[in-house]
């Protein structure tokens, strides 16, 4: 499956790009929220450390290990705690199904890079890169009987959270392969994007939301309308994920940008381009997709997707998107929590890696 990328590095595709002098920083209305990020991360990240103390074999430690000290954001965990606390569960109960979801979420991204061909994640090797294919695979199989294993932990809802781990386990998995397979069609509608991007990404979304009702025995009203809540700004940050592709700082964002281009994918961004543009944009365009060695062409790509509006069309439907969710957060009681996932929804937007 690994395609050959060349090797492009962070820093020389961040050299060969234009970028903006300043970033603006996050604006202060979201600063509670990341503090409390980087505290529920903090303490997911000591569970994983304690979690993963049985791995006794050196060379899978090693591997699983660099994985989770790498710069994940933990949004996910995030998600399950807090939504688990609004709805007046104990943070401390949700760190297992927590623990679930960013373990499936590994598991996804280790699988992905070797799906995209991607060498570098994080600002460093990805693990197949890094540890080899085997034990990418190994790692691999192992967060996912981690998963089960986290899922299982709360005895009264057990059944029901390995459930919807499979069920989720295989949307992702469809939605891998439908991604995969968009790479060689022209033909694609702006619904075939949504539910591949509903597949990959969003139910994991959905799941985490699900997982942190049940923790907190929430009726199945307010979980059907949670579920929602996190399909929906699950498929704006994959949205704003293919944005970021195109517009992000490198570093920052710790690869190369226009990835997704190189690999051919049709990002929601693409589909529009393609149904909007003149001929002679349409087949320079063409001509530039799916090459491995672009480098110097970005901008003239990114100038052709914003000729389209394809990246203001893109965004605009992340935050119609954003807008449904919200509508949803009225099942949990109003206060602290239920403000910290409504500023989360808007910082799937506000994002810069
Ligand atoms: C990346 O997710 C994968 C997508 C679904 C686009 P994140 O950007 O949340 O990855 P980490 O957890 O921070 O590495
Ligand atoms: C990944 O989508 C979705 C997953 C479920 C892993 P991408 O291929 O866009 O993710 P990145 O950009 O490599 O993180
Ligand atoms: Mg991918
Ligand atoms: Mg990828
Ligand atoms: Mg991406």
């Amino acid at each position: 499956m690994t395609k050959p990328m060349p090797p492009i590095t962070t820093a020389a595709a961040a050299n060969s790009l234009a970028l903006p002098a300043a970033e603006p920083a996050v604006a202060p209305v979201f600063l509670p929220l990341l503090e409390r990020v980087q505290a529920v991360a903090r303490l997911v990240d000591a569970a994983i450390a304690e979690d993963l103390c049985e791995v006794s074999q050196p060379e899978l430690r090693r591997a699983v290990t660099y994985l989770f000290e790498g710069k994940g954001k933990r949004l996910r965990p995030f998600l399950v705690i807090t939504t688990a606390e609004a709805a007046g569960g104990a943070l401390h109960d949700a760190i297992p199904p927590a623990l679930a979801v960013e373990y499936l979420h590994n598991l996804s991204l280790i699988h992905d890079d070797l799906m995209d061909g991607s060498s570098e994640r994080h600002g460093q090797p990805t693990l197949h890169t890094r540890f080899g294919l085997s034990l990418a695979l190994l790692v691999g199989d192992l967060l996912y009987a981690k998963a089960v294993e986290q899922a299982s932990r709360i005895r009264r809802h057990a059944l029901r959270m390995v459930h919807v781990l499979g069920q989720t386990a295989k949307q992702m998995c469809y939605g891998q392969c439908d991604d995969l397979q968009f790479e060689r069609r022209l033909d694609l509608e702006v619904q075939d994007y949504l539910t591949m991007a509903m597949r990959k990404t969003s139910a994991l979304y959905r799941a985490g939301c699900m997982f942190g009702m049940l923790t907190a025995d929430a009726n199945e009203d307010s979980l059907a309308a949670m579920a929602t809540f996190g399909e929906k700004i699950g498929t704006a940050f994959q949205i704003w994920d293919d944005v970021l592709d195109l517009q992000a700082d490198p570093l920052r964002l710790g690869k190369p940008l226009g990835l997704d281009i190189r690999e051919g994918k049709k990002t929601l961004i693409v589909i529009h381009f393609l149904k909007h543009a003149r001929p002679a944009a349409r087949a320079r365009f063409l001509e530039l997709l799916g090459k491995r060695d672009l480098n110097g062409e970005l901008p003239e790509v990114i100038a052709l997707l914003e000729e389209t509006g394809s990246i203001a069309f893109a965004r605009n439907l992340a935050i119609e998107y954003l807008v449904e969710a919200k509508r949803h957060l009225a099942v949990l009681p109003s206060g602290p929590h239920r403000t910290l996932l409504d500023l989360y929804a808007d910082f799937m937007l506000q994002r810069r890696h």
